[in-house]
């Protein structure tokens, strides 16, 4: 029999749950600018919600989450907003270490991480070495993330191990292909969730997108509370999905 929280009006099946979430960590800027605050200060406030929403996935069971946390296209911004988001990684992956024993949380990165200063990219290898034996919630933190990137590098290399004999093109399957993936071994996303107002990809998990449900809200990242994760997963636990089919 299934559990139902009811948490202010929000109604969430918990022994239903999405396997897998989304999101896209959007809106720290606009949050900024209402307060008359710099975009930095967004940030700072959209990664101490990234922490809430993460402990809650763990908490109510989650299997996997991943966050959108800067893409490809994201460099085009002032060196002096990059350098902000790259130090509040920084300081968040030093807290995560410290925290993994007790959390159990098991992260993971994708991404091209070599343009990346060589401290983040240690931060980040010792976080994933450090929790690759966890079975609890996984978190992949998307971080110089590109869908068309991931796409191309994978048919890169999935090229490459065909010239050198290790792989037939005539023989590839869908699930093979995804392999190549920086998300191998991960279950597609079921829900997306992209808070701020746009209805837009950006380029996220193009290729695992494919049948996913999307769910759009006007809070800005640095609101979005555990409720808003709860509404968002009671709305995708009314619908129908159909992949295709009756
Ligand atoms: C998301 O917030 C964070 C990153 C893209 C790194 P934004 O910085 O895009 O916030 P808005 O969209 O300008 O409000
Ligand atoms: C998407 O947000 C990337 C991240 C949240 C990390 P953007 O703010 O970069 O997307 P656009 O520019 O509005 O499409
Ligand atoms: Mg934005």
């Amino acid at each position: 029999m299934a559990f139902f929280q009811k948490k202010a009006d929000i109604q969430v099946d918990m022994d239903h749950l999405p396997q897998h979430i989304a999101i896209i960590m959007d809106g720290n800027g606009r949050w900024a600018k209402k307060r008359g605050l710099p975009r930095t200060a967004g940030h700072a406030a959209g990664s101490e919600t990234f922490r809430t929403v993460a402990t809650f996935a763990k908490d109510i069971g989650l299997q996997y989450l991943t966050v959108y946390a800067f893409s490809t296209e994201n460099w085009k911004r002032p060196p002096e907003e990059v350098a902000a988001i790259m130090n509040l990684l920084e300081k968040y992956l030093h807290e995560a270490i410290d925290r993994m024993a007790r959390d159990k949380v098991k992260m993971a990165f994708f991404g091209d991480l070599t343009p990346l200063t060589p401290k983040l990219q240690a931060l980040c290898h010792e976080t994933e070495e450090i929790s690759k034996g966890y079975d609890g919630c996984q978190v992949n933190i998307c971080l110089n993330y590109g869908g068309r990137d991931e796409i191309m590098r994978a048919a890169q290399a999935y090229a490459q191990a065909c010239v050198e004999g290790r792989a037939d093109p005539h023989h590839l399957t869908q699930e093979q292909f995804g392999n190549w993936l920086y998300s191998a071994g991960v279950p597609d996303p079921d829900l997306i969730i992209r808070p701020s107002g746009e209805l837009r990809i950006s380029n996220f998990l193009l290729w695992q997108c494919a049948y996913a449900e999307f769910y759009y809200t006007d809070v800005l990242w640095p609101d979005f509370t555990k409720e808003e994760l709860l509404k968002a997963i009671a709305s995708y636990q009314n619908r129908s999905r159909r992949y295709g089919g009756i």
